[in-house]
C-alpha cells in the first residue's frame, strides 16, 4: 500500500479560477468539423448542420474556449473562401493534413455553433502563408459594429452583431519544420510584433497569443520563446505552450509521470519570459496559453493516417486515437498540473473536441460517444469553482525510466467562496492501492458531496462505437472526513476527485 500526506491550506492559494483553462480546440482536421460537429445529413443536424446530440455532449464536457480554425490547417487557410453563399464557396488543397478543405463551414457557422455550445471562440490567424492585411481583414469581419467593407460584409451574410472575439492566436507552431511555411524565431518574432501591433491599432483590449514552442523537445525550446518575445514582448499577451504525450516502449510508469514534463515546460516559459520583461524593464508579466495539450499516439502507425500522394480526400479518419483508462489518468493529471500553474497559465486548449485526438467520438449517421479522456475533464469543469489551493504532498515516491524520481500521488484542491471545495487526485502507482490522508480543517468542512473514481481493473481499457459505456465513472467505496482528516484509498492507476462542504 503506498501512502501520501496531504495538507490543504487556503494560504497556499494560486489564483482565482479563469474558466478559460478549460478551453478546447477544434480544427479543420480529418473529422473534427466535416462529420464531427458538422454532419448536415444527421437526424440531429440543425438548420446548419450542425448535430445537437454533439453540442450536448460538448455542453457536459464543460468546454469554455474554443481555439479555431487550426493548428496546422490555419497556415494554408483563406479566411474569406468560409463566409458568403455555401455553394460559391471553393475547393481548395489543404497541405498540413493532404486533404480537401470544402469550406462549408467558416467563421459564421462557427460563430453560431460557438453560441449553442456557450463558447468563447479563440481566434487564429494565418501567419505561415500570409500577413499582417490578411490578419486585419479578419478582424474587421469579425469584431467591427458596422459601416465597412468587411464588416457590412458580415451583415450582409447574417450577423448583425459583431463576433467580439478577443483571444487571437499569431499563427501556430511556427518553430516546427512540418508548418506551412515556418520560420525562424527572429523573422517570426518581427512578424508577429507588426502584426500584434496593427491588430491592437484596430482594437485595444484584444489578448494576443504568440507562439511559443511545438514541445518541450524542440531543438530550439526556450530559446525560441526569448528571441520572440524579445521582438514581440510589447504587443503581446500570451505565449502558447503545446505538449502531447503517450505511453512508450511499455513503460507505464513513466508515462503516468507525465505531467513532470508539463511542469518542466511550464517554468522554463515561465522563466524565460519573465527574463525578456526584465531585461526590458516591463510592467507587463506575459501569461501561458496552454492552447494545445493532450494525449496522442504520435509514434504509433495506423493505416486511416496513411495520405497517398496522389489522393486528396475530404475528412478522411485521421488521428482517431481511442483512449484507454491510462490515459484518461495522465489527462486528469496533466490538468491538476494546469490547475496547479494556473497563476501564469491562465488560457489552455485541450486538442481536440470530436473525432481528432477527442474526448468526443462520431459515427456518421450514428452514434456520439464519450472517450476516457471525457471523465476527468467533464468533472474538473464542473467541479473546481472559485479558488485554486496548491496543496502541500509528502507522498511515497517511486523511479521512472524518463523522469527519474516521482511522487506516487499528485493533487490540486480549489475553494468556492460559499464554502464547497474539491479535493482532485491522481495514484500513478502501477501496482498498489495509494492511502491519502488529508489535512482540510482550514476549510472548515464536514461533509462529503459527491465522490468521482475514474479506473479499471484492465487499465487499457477503452469506450468504442460496439462498446460506448465499458468505462465508466464509479464513485470512491473507501472515502471518510472526520475531525477535519480527509482519508481517501484509491486503487492503483486511478483519477478521483472528492467534493465537500
Ligand atoms: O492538434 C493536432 C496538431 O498538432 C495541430 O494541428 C498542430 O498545431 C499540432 O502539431
Amino acid at each position: 500500500m503506498a501512502k501520501a500526506t496531504l495538507v490543504i491550506d487556503r494560504s497556499a492559494f494560486v489564483t482565482r479560477i479563469n474558466r478559460r483553462i478549460f478551453g478546447s480546440f477544434v480544427e479543420h482536421l480529418g473529422r473534427c468539423v466535416y462529420d464531427g460537429i458538422y454532419e448536415p445529413d444527421h437526424a440531429t443536424a440543425n438548420e446548419d448542420g450542425f448535430r445537437a446530440d454533439v453540442i450536448e455532449l460538448v455542453k457536459e464536457l464543460g468546454t469554455t474556449t474554443i481555439r479555431y480554425p487550426g493548428g496546422n490547417f490555419v497556415s494554408g487557410y483563406r479566411w474569406e473562401d468560409g463566409i458568403g453563399p455555401r455553394d460559391q464557396r471553393p475547393v481548395r488543397r489543404d497541405l498540413a493534413w493532404h486533404s480537401l478543405e470544402t469550406n462549408q463551414v467558416g467563421i459564421d457557422e462557427f460563430a453560431r455553433w460557438a453560441k449553442l455550445t456557450g463558447s468563447e471562440i479563440m481566434m487564429a490567424v494565418n501567419l505561415g502563408t500570409r500577413g499582417v492585411l490578411e490578419a486585419l481583414d479578419l478582424l474587421e469581419y469579425a469584431n467591427h459594429p458596422s459601416g465597412t467593407r468587411l464588416s457590412d460584409l458580415r451583415i450582409a451574410n447574417g450577423a448583425e452583431d459583431p463576433y467580439d472575439i478577443r483571444m487571437w492566436c499569431l499563427g501556430n507552431e511556427m518553430d516546427g519544420p512540418w508548418q506551412v511555411g515556418a520560420m525562424s524565431a527572429d523573422d517570426y518574432g518581427k512578424l508577429a510584433a507588426r502584426t500584434a501591433a496593427a491588430m491592437k491599432m484596430a482594437q485595444k483590449d484584444l489578448e494576443l497569443v504568440v507562439c511559443g514552442s511545438s514541445g518541450s523537445m524542440m531543438p530550439t525550446f526556450g530559446e525560441w520563446e526569448r528571441v520572440v518575445l524579445e521582438h514581440a514582448y510589447d504587443h503581446v499577451d500570451y505565449v502558447s505552450c503545446h505538449a502531447y504525450y503517450q505511453e512508450r516502449g511499455g513503460d507505464l510508469g513513466s508515462y503516468l509521470a507525465s505531467s513532470l514534463d508539463m511542469e518542466y515546460f511550464i517554468s522554463t516559459v515561465v522563466a524565460t519570459a519573465d527574463h525578456v520583461k526584465h531585461k526590458k524593464r516591463s510592467d507587463k508579466t506575459i501569461q501561458l496559453s496552454f492552447d494545445e495539450w493532450n494525449i496522442w499516439y504520435l509514434d504509433e502507425h495506423r493505416e486511416s493516417d496513411e495520405v497517398s500522394e496522389t489522393e486528396w480526400p475530404i475528412a478522411p479518419r485521421q488521428l482517431e486515437d481511442v483512449y484507454s483508462v491510462a490515459d484518461a489518468v495522465v489527462l486528469g493529471n496533466l490538468l491538476i498540473t494546469l490547475l496547479k500553474h494556473h497563476d501564469r497559465v491562465t488560457s489552455a486548449s485541450l486538442a481536440q473536441l470530436v473525432n481528432v485526438i477527442a474526448p468526443i467520438m462520431t459515427e456518421p449517421g450514428g452514434d456520439v460517444w464519450r472517450q476516457t479522456t471525457f471523465f476527468p475533464f467533464s468533472v474538473t469543469s464542473r467541479m473546481a469553482r472559485g479558488s485554486v489551493i496548491r496543496p502541500s504532498i509528502d507522498s511515497d515516491r517511486y523511479d521512472t525510466a524518463f523522469y527519474g524520481e516521482a511522487d506516487v500521488v499528485d493533487s490540486v484542491a480549489t475553494v468556492d467562496d460559499d464554502g464547497t471545495a474539491s479535493v482532485f487526485l491522481v495514484n500513478r502507482s502501477t501496482s498498489e492501492p495509494a492511502t491519502i490522508t488529508i489535512d482540510v480543517r482550514d476549510l472548515g468542512v464536514n461533509r462529503v458531496t459527491e465522490t468521482q473514481l475514474l479506473h479499471d481493473d484492465d487499465v487499457y481499457a477503452k469506450n468504442t462505437l460496439a462498446q460506448q459505456q465499458r468505462v465508466r465513472l464509479r464513485s470512491i467505496e473507501d472515502v471518510t472526513l472526520d475531525g477535519g482528516i480527509l482519508t481517501v484509498t484509491l486503487p492503483p492507476v486511478s483519477w478521483a476527485a472528492v467534493g465537500l462542504e
